[in-house]
C-alpha cells in the first residue's frame, strides 16, 4: 500500500507557503508537475560530478554522461512499453513531437485534397501544426465533435474514414480541460482497417495511468517530461522505424549526420537522425529519476489515487450551488482534470480570490479554445490533481470557492445599490 500523503515529503515545494504565510495547495497539475527531490538531485549530481557533452569523446566524464542519457532511452522504453530503443526520439516535449511529425511526414506524405482529423477537444499543439500542414499542401482539416458528456461522437469519424481521403487522425488520449479519457482502441482500430496512420497526444495519460504503446497500435506517440514529475524542455516522440525511416530530417546539425560533403550529407542511425545538435543531457537524466520514482510508486496506484480525489472532488463539487462542470460524470472515464464555471464569475476573478488562500488554480482557455468555442465560453477553471494531492486540498479549494460566492454577492449588492442611486 502506498501512502501517498507520505510522499508529499519528497516534494520540497510543497512545504511552502504562499500570500502571507497560506500553506500551497497546487492544483494546476495539468499544466506541469511538482519536482521530488529525487529528480532534483539527479540533474544537479550531472552538473556537479560528470557534465560533458554525449556521443562525441572518450574520456570518462563524456562516458558517464553518454551512459546516463542512453540509460534514460531504456527506462523510456520499459515504461511505456516500446520495444526498440531506437524509436525513441528526445524532444523538447509533446508541441515540438507533434510539429516533427508535422514537417518531417506530413510535408511529404499529406497531399491535396486529403483530410487530416483531429478533435474538437484537442490542445493547440495538437491542432495548429495540422492547420499548417493543410494549408501548405492543400489538405482539409476536419474535427470529431464531442457530445455533451464531453465523449466523441466516434460516427464522425465513420463518415470521415468512409471518404477514403483520411491521411493522419491525431487526438490526444485525455483531453486537457474535461479530463475525459479517449477510446483509443476503437479510433486506432477503424484507422487500422482503413488503412489510416494514427497519431496520440499521451500529454495527460502517460503521468496519470499505465500506458502501453506497444498494444495500442498507434503509429506516433509523445508526450512531455514536466507533466510526469520531470524537468521542462524534455520529452519524447515514438514512431516506428519504418515511419521514421521514411520521414526526413527535422533539424540540421551535429549528430544528426553519418558524413557531410559540401553540398550533400547522409543521416546517422535512429533515433539520431532527429537529435540534432548537444541534447538535453541534464534534463533527460532527471526525466530518468522522475520515471524510476512513478515505477516505485506503480501507476495503477498513481491512477487509483488520483481517481479517488477526481471521485470526491466531483461530489464536492457538485454540491456548489451555481456551478458547472464539464466532461463526464462518472471519474472511471476521466482523468484527474476538473474544468467547471461557477455562478457569472470570471474564471479569473475565481483564481485571483482563492489565490489569497493559497490555492493554485488555473483560469483560462487551457490552450483549447476550439473547445471553448464549442463549450459557448470564454474561459474555464480548471482544478488539476496529481499523486501528493489530498481530499483536504480540494476541501480547501471547495471552501474557498465560498469566499469568491461572498465577494460576489456583497459586489452584486453594492452595483444594485448604486445602481437605485
Ligand atoms: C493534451 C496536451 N497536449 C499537448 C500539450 C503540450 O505540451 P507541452 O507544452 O509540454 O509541449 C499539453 C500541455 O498542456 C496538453 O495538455
Amino acid at each position: 500500500m502506498v501512502n501517498f500523503e507520505d510522499l508529499r515529503g519528497d516534494f520540497p515545494i510543497l512545504a511552502r507557503t504562499v500570500r502571507d504565510g497560506k500553506p500551497l495547495v497546487y492544483l494546476d497539475n495539468a499544466s506541469t508537475t511538482q519536482k521530488p527531490t529525487q529528480v532534483i538531485d539527479a540533474i544537479g549530481d550531472y552538473y556537479r560530478t560528470y557534465n560533458a557533452n554525449t556521443h562525441r569523446a572518450v574520456y570518462a566524464l563524456a562516458e558517464e554522461a553518454t551512459e546516463a542519457y542512453e540509460a534514460v532511452r531504456d527506462k523510456v522504453a520499459k515504461f511505456v512499453n516500446i520495444r526498440d530503443r531506437q524509436e525513441i526520439i528526445f524532444v523538447r516535449g509533446t508541441t515540438e513531437a507533434i510539429n516533427l511529425v508535422a514537417y518531417a511526414w506530413g510535408r511529404g506524405h499529406v497531399r491535396p485534397g486529403d483530410i487530416i482529423v483531429t478533435t474538437e477537444y484537442e490542445h493547440h499543439s495538437n491542432i495548429v501544426p495540422w492547420q499548417l500542414v493543410a494549408e501548405e499542401r492543400g489538405a482539409v482539416l476536419e474535427y470529431v465533435r464531442i457530445d455533451d458528456n464531453g465523449e466523441l461522437i466516434l460516427d464522425d469519424l465513420d463518415k470521415l474514414l468512409d471518404t477514403g481521403r483520411v491521411r493522419l487522425v491525431a487526438f490526444s488520449l485525455m483531453s486537457n480541460v474535461l479530463g475525459t479519457i479517449t477510446d483509443a482502441d476503437a479510433i486506432i482500430s477503424k484507422c487500422k482497417a482503413a488503412g489510416v496512420p494514427t497519431l496520440v497526444d499521451g500529454a495527460q495519460a502517460v503521468p496519470h495511468m499505465p500506458v502501453d504503446i506497444a498494444s495500442l497500435g498507434c503509429d506516433f506517440f509523445a508526450f512531455s517530461g514536466h507533466k510526469m514529475l520531470g524537468p521542462t524542455g524534455i520529452g519524447v516522440l515514438w514512431a516506428s522505424k519504418e515511419m521514421l525511416g521514411e520521414m526526413v530530417p527535422f533539424h540540421g546539425g551535429g549528430d544528426m549526420i553519418r558524413e557531410v560533403h559540401k553540398y550533400e550529407s547522409t543521416w546517422n542511425d535512429l533515433p539520431y537522425k532527429f537529435e540534432a545538435g548537444t541534447p538535453n543531457i541534464a534534463d533527460v537524466i532527471g526525466l530518468g529519476a522522475a520515471i524510476d520514482y512513478l515505477e516505485r510508486i506503480g501507476m495503477k496506484n498513481v491512477r487509483s489515487h488520483e481517481m479517488l480525489l477526481t471521485r470526491y472532488a466531483l461530489e464536492k463539487l457538485s454540491a456548489v450551488p451555481d456551478l458547472k462542470i464539464y466532461g463526464p460524470k462518472d471519474a472511471s472515464r476521466r482523468g484527474g482534470v476538473i474544468s467547471f464555471n461557477f455562478q457569472s464569475v470570471h474564471p479569473h476573478d475565481v483564481a485571483y480570490i482563492i489565490d489569497e488562500a493559497g490555492v493554485a488554480l488555473r483560469s483560462g482557455h487551457h490552450c483549447a479554445q476550439v473547445l471553448m468555442e464549442k463549450l459557448d465560453v470564454a474561459a474555464t477553471s480548471r482544478a488539476s490533481f496529481y499523486l501528493y494531492n489530498t481530499t483536504s486540498e480540494i476541501d480547501a479549494l471547495v471552501g474557498s470557492l465560498d469566499v469568491v460566492a461572498q465577494k460576489f454577492a456583497v459586489r452584486g449588492k453594492k452595483e444594485e445599490g448604486d445602481a437605485a442611486r
